[in-house]
Parts: structure tokens; sequence; C-alpha cells
């Protein structure tokens, strides 16, 4: 095998891993893709500052998220049916995640359950809340989370509404898997694959399973979550969520700077500057773009972190350098987790984590937590350029 360098190589050989209705289910944004696109194309538009000649002994990635300690500045994103990009996928990636020294983050739609991985780690991860219809049954997400020891809830607020994703509707992706002709092929494919589906017992949505009252099986659990969609959410649910979960609150979504001044008032530890990783609205600006603007607005009072488009230690070192705090990883780790399962996890964060500290070095910075806009090479004008362009709203 050939030596797998950077994160695209781990998604080269994801491809060649899983079935590919999978891979593209991964591999794919909403409508004609271009936030999907621009997310990671525009941090091309950041560009480092280098020096020369400066002490670059003893450097340090370590820093505080929400309140803890963690070796890196980074977290995993929750992303949802992890475990059928490899058998026990959550499970593999948060211990992967515990060996690195960083958050894990568990969706509300994972294959293994809150209690599962709870079971199989010893570092408290994060849980990720879609608030549901239901709210009993959201309540009691939040009362297992706090029961497992999570110490962050991540609430997601730009999913009431899907977007549409072509590839999936192409691929006749569904829960349960229909297993056509193609499916079948696919997965006959993939012998690698299939035989880690056949050696566990986890297919299904783990939280939902045995929780929701008409979930019986993946079926069923599939049906009911399709009828959740809670179209209503507003910052009066932020604030019961945040009651009834009583520990550190985390918004993920917010791509505003209104929006990020509301979520300051809403009382929350921190936001993750997001758009779902080009999933929902299509159109919409990358993060890195609005990065500057978000933190500009937020004047200090919540930290603020990013994801999207981000696949090498240089585009998590620009977001560290316009004011991210944290910076998750989303589709990268998921290519380590297809490609090679824990293993795959722990290198792909081993390879951005060298490419940031070695950039860092080279940016003339020791400490993670003191990079900023000096380490730029300059300021990021093309990217904000089409977002000035754009009259001010009266
Ligand atoms: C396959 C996939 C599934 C996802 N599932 C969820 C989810 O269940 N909950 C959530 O809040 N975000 C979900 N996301 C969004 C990610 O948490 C994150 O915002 C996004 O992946 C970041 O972009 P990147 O993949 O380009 O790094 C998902 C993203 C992908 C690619």
């Amino acid at each position: 095998m050939k030596p797998l360098c950077d994160v695209h190589d781990y998604q080269q050989l994801a491809k060649r891993r899983i079935p590919r209705m999978f891979m593209d289910y991964v591999d794919c944004g909403s409508w004609t893709e271009s936030t999907y696109r621009r997310n990671a194309s525009d941090f091309s538009k950041v560009l480092l500052r280098q020096r020369v000649a400066v002490d670059m002994s003893n450097r340090s990635l370590a820093t505080t998220l929400v309140g803890k300690d963690y070796a890196l500045p980074f977290a995993l994103a929750p992303i949802g049916i992890l475990g059928m990009m490899h058998a026990d996928g959550e499970i593999l990636a948060a211990r992967a995640a515990e060996r690195a020294g960083i958050p894990f983050t568990l969706s509300t739609m994972s294959v293994c359950s809150i209690e599962q991985v709870a079971k199989a780690t010893t570092q408290p991860f994060w849980f990720q809340l879609y608030v549901m219809r239901d709210r009993e049954f959201a309540g009691r997400l939040i009362d297992r989370a706090k029961a497992a020891g999570c110490s962050a809830l991540v609430l997601t607020l730009d999913l009431q509404i899907l977007g549409q994703r072509h590839k999936d509707i192409r691929n006749g992706l569904s829960t349960p898997p229909r297993f056509t002709p193609d499916h079948v092929y696919q997965v006959l494919t993939r012998p690698r694959w299939a035989l880690q589906m056949l050696g566990t017992r986890n297919h299904s949505f783990g939280n939902i399973v045995g929780h929701a009252a008409s979930a019986t099986g993946m079926r069923s659990a599939a049906h009911w979550a399709a009828g959740q969609m809670y179209l209503e959410l507003n910052w009066n649910d932020v604030e019961w969520i945040k009651q009834r979960w009583g520990g550190k609150l985390i918004l993920k979504g917010i791509l505003d700077e209104e929006d990020a001044r509301l979520a300051v008032e809403s009382g929350a530890d921190a936001i993750v500057v997001s758009n779902h990783g080009g999933r929902q609205m299509d159109s919409a600006p990358s993060t890195i773009s609005m990065l500057p603007a978000i933190v500009d607005a937020v004047k200090g009072r919540i930290e603020v972190h990013l994801d999207g488009g981000v696949r090498s230690g240089q585009d998590a070192l620009k977001a560290l350098c316009l004011g991210a705090r944290g910076v998750w990883l989303g589709r990268a780790f998921v290519y380590g987790l297809a490609a090679r399962g824990q293993q795959g996890v722990s290198e792909v964060i081993e390879i951005v984590r060298k490419e940031l500290d070695t950039s860092m070095a080279m940016s003339g910075e020791r400490f993670v937590t003191k990079v900023g806009h000096h380490n730029l090479s300059s300021v990021p004008a093309a990217l904000m350029a089409e977002r000035h362009a754009v009259p001010e709203s009266t």
C-alpha cells in the first residue's frame, strides 16, 4: 500500500473500502453543492505569514474548550450513522479521540447509543442533540447524556428542515437499506466492510430504538425520526434545553452575526460557526469567510469554534488565526474511520496535528493559544469581498 500522507489519501482509500452509497452520503452537499465546495476552497484564499529565525522549541497545542483542558484545539464533529462507515464506528472514533486527548461528539442519529459509547470509553464525550417534535423524547435524551457523564451538550440549530442531497436520492439511499441489485453489488465488492457489519449487532439508530414509543427496529425508528422534524425550534427552546441540561452548552450551526449575538444572549458557552458541512442551505457562505465577522460580533463574550472544509492542519491554523478557539473535524476523520477503523481516525488526527504544529512553528509561534491575525500574511480581503459587495440591509 502506498504511504498515506494527507487527509486526501484517506479519502481515496475510504472510497475503495466502503459501499459507494455511503461514501456518497459523506462526500456530498445539498443541491448544487456550492457551499460544500466553498467551505474547503475558501481556505486557500487565506495566506499564512512565514517568519524565520524565531525560537520554535517547546511548542504546545494544548488548549481549553468549554472549560476543560485538551491536548489539541480539535473536536470530532457529530456525524449521523457513523456506524455504517465502519462497524461500531462511534465507539472506535470516540476511543481514537480519547487517545488523542480531544472531545468526540456523538450524534443523536448515531448507530451506537449514548450508553454503549460511555461504556466503551473512559473520558467524557460530547452529545449532539437534534430537538424533535416529541419534547419528552428530547428531554430524555438530555437526561441520558447527563447520566452517561457527557461533558457538553451540542445543540444543532441548522437542521429543522432537510436540504436535498441529490446523490442520496440517485443512490436510493434509505434507512433501512432497500438492497436493490446495485446495492447488493456495492456491498459484495466491499467484502471487508460486509464482514465487519456481519460481526456487529449495531445496525440501527441506537439512541432511538427502544426509547421512542413506536421505534422498535430500524425501519420504524427511521419512520419515526422522519416525522419528528421540529419546524418551530426557536430561542425559547434553547432556554428550556439549557435549563434541563444544566451543563456546558454549545450551539452548532451559527453562520450569521445577528444569530451569534442572540447566541450570546442565550447564555450558551460556545458557538460553532457551521453550515452543516454544506449539507443544508446551498449558496450560503463558507464558514471560514464568516468567521471574522462573527468573532467581531461576539466581542469575546462566547467561545467561538468552527467546522466546515477543514482538511489539514494549515486549514485549522487559519481558523485559529481568525479567532476560532476550537476547530472541529468532520469528513476528515470519517475518511480515516472508513479507511482503517480506529487506527485510521488516530492517523488522521495525527496528520492534522503534525501539520498544525509544524505550520505554527513556521509562523514563529510556540503556543496555539497565542496565534492570531498577526500570523496571517494579509487581511483576507478576497474572502470577505463577496459579502462586502452586498449593501447593508435597512
Ligand atoms: C455524513 C455526515 C453526517 C452528519 N451528521 C450530522 C449530525 O448527525 N449532526 C450534526 O449536528 N451534524 C452532522 N453533520 C455535520 C458535521 O457535524 C459538521 O458540521 C460537518 O461535517 C463539517 O464539515 P466538514 O465535513 O467539511 O468538515 C454531518 C456531516 C456529514 C458529512
